[in-house]
């Protein structure tokens, strides 16, 4: 029962009898039913509830099985789908196999038989999940291995990973935002012979506090209340691997403490735990914040400094990369022509040195938003038009934040206009922001210095919900406690620019 239980299976068929029958079993077997009796009411349960795996009957009215097939491939290429049918042609079934149906029931239906489909149907679908998973991995093993670049300081940090990668020791992973810390990280786990285990990757400063404990260390049964059955931790899931702690310095104290101890005693105990369980990761952790300083202020507690800091690994900010703006710049070129299906092969000189001289802030991530833009805009080849303002110095005067164009002989309320000026530059800083932070809201609240529920209202209110990325990492819990802190990032009211770190 249990490796069914809450599967969502949808019955799309207009005889109440067979559907009656397919419920009970349905429900018998663990799985959560969902019935239709008409194709359109099927699509939309479909669309609305993601089940695992749809039984149709292919006569049903107005909209036969077939078109509801078909339509489904529209949104989902990959869902389940069990045809059942009484008396169809032969090429019928062709064209239900050739939609990537799973199988074919025919009718009047044998329960039996349907429970043993169901049962190789949901064993293929975990099956798939894994070859993706393990399919991801592979990729995220060769993108660690593309680490584009060979300045002088580029070299030097390719020792430096190569060197930390033959032991198991603590790195410390320095640099300014979008330097590449993770990817140095990964690259460091893939060249050391954990390579085939777990790599786990965390932000520190993604997660609520109060769920920092239970992610890093798990909870057995009973815990807390909601705490139905035995969760493994962060640290246990990276056993034998490299557990990633990407921004430590946003670590909450208390748990900067337990994570000390793991590391002393090479054991941990999961919340509600009575028994310690031995544990053998190797630590890479990431910050852009100067730690010292945090040391100084009482955030940080020095003798974890110290454990981490074994082996620290310094990324140069990519204004100090000489030519490698460029290759970079080639780089994710190619990367994005096959992704978007272009073929733009060149970029401008003037473009070129508009990059070389540009500070970029943001690093290889703004580069690579530039790059992307750039892209999309351009029809050949990457002008200097096809750059964004801050880098060229030129602005649009209709999108510029305080150039907000009145009529010449029109006279209008102080307020109202005051209003439109405020809208435009804070969508200009905001769509900045995230920019920058590729995406990351909880960062970008931080550099704006409001709080997260009020950056969710502005992207409400000016219609930008679809910028940025969801939040990983807080299991789709509610928004991060870290945000309801006082800010102290040094430039609450300025983006993190030109050299902050
Ligand atoms: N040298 C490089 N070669 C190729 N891609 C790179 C390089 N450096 C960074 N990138 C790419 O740039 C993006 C940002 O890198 P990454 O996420 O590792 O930065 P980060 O320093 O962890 O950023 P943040 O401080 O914001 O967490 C990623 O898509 C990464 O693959
Ligand atoms: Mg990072």
């Amino acid at each position: 029962m249990d490796a069914v239980k809450s599967k969502k299976i949808v019955a799309i068929d207009d005889e109440p009898e067979i559907c009656w029958l397919i419920t009970r079993m349905l429900e018998e077997e663990g799985y959560i039913p969902l019935v239709a009796d008409n194709g359109r009411e099927g699509l939309e349960l479909i669309r609305r509830e993601h089940p695992d795996l749809v039984l149709l009957d292919l006569r049903l009215p107005e909209m036969d099985g077939l078109e509801v097939l078909r339509r489904v491939r529209e949104f989902d290429r990959e869902l389940m789908v069990i045809i059942l049918s009484a008396f169809e042609s032969f090429e019928v079934a062709v064209q239900a196999m050739k939609l990537g149906s799973y199988d074919f029931l025919t009718k009047p239906i044998n329960i039996e038989e349907m429970k043993i489909t169901l049962k190789n149907a949901m064993k293929t679908k975990s099956l798939v999940s894994e070859v993706a998973a393990l399919k991801k991995q592979v990729e995220q093993t060769r993108e660690a291995a593309q680490i584009i670049g060979d300045c002088q300081p580029m070299q030097e940090l390719a020792r430096q990973i190569e060197l930390a990668s033959r032991h198991s020791i603590s790195v410390l992973v320095l640099g300014e935002s979008g330097t590449g810390k993770e990817l140095i990280a990964r690259a460091v786990h893939y060249q050391s012979s954990r390579a085939q285990q777990p790599f786990v990757s965390i932000d520190c400063s993604t997660i609520p506090e109060n769920l920092v404990e239970s992610e890093l260390f798990g909870y057995e049964r009973g815990a807390f209340t909601g705490a139905n059955e035995r969760h493994l931790g962060r640290l246990e899931m990276a056993d034998h691997g490299t557990l990633f702690l990407d921004e430590i310095g946003n670590m909450p104290p208390g748990i900067q403490m337990k994570l000390l101890r793991v590391i002393q005693e090479r054991t941990l105990y999961r919340l509600g735990g009575k028994a310690p369980t031995p544990i053998d990761i190797r630590l890479i952790t990431a910050t852009n914040q100067d730690l010292k300083q945090s040391i100084a202020q009482g955030s940080f507690r020095e003798d974890l400094y110290y454990r981490l800091n074994e082996f620290p690994v310094y990324i140069p900010p990519l204004r100090e990369r000489g030519d490698d703006i460029l290759t970079l710049a080639k780089y994710f070129l190619d990367k994005f022509n096959a992704e978007f299906k272009k073929d733009i092969r060149e970029i401008s000189p003037e473009a070129q040195a508009c990059l070389v001289r540009y500070a970029w802030p943001g690093n290889v991530r703004e580069l690579q938003g530039v790059v992307k833009r750039g892209l999309i805009l351009a029809g050949d080849v990457i002008q200097l038009d096809h750059l964004p303002p801050e880098l060229t110095g030129r602005r649009d005067r209709k999108a510029g934040p305080f150039l907000i164009r009145t009529q010449a002989d029109e006279i209008r309320p102080i307020k109202e206009v005051s209003r439109e000026v405020v809208a435009q530059v804070e969508c200009e800083m905001i769509l900045r922001a995230l920019d920058r932070s590729g995406g990351n809201k909880i960062k970008t609240a931080r550099w704006l210095g409001i709080d997260y529920k009020t950056l969710f209202n502005k992207l409400k209110q000016y219609g930008l919900e679809g910028y940025g990325k969801p939040e990983s990492g807080n299991n789709g819990t509610s928004k991060p406690a870290t945000l309801e802190a006082p800010l102290n990032h040094a430039g609450c009211n300025s983006l993190p620019a030109e050299g902050a770190y």
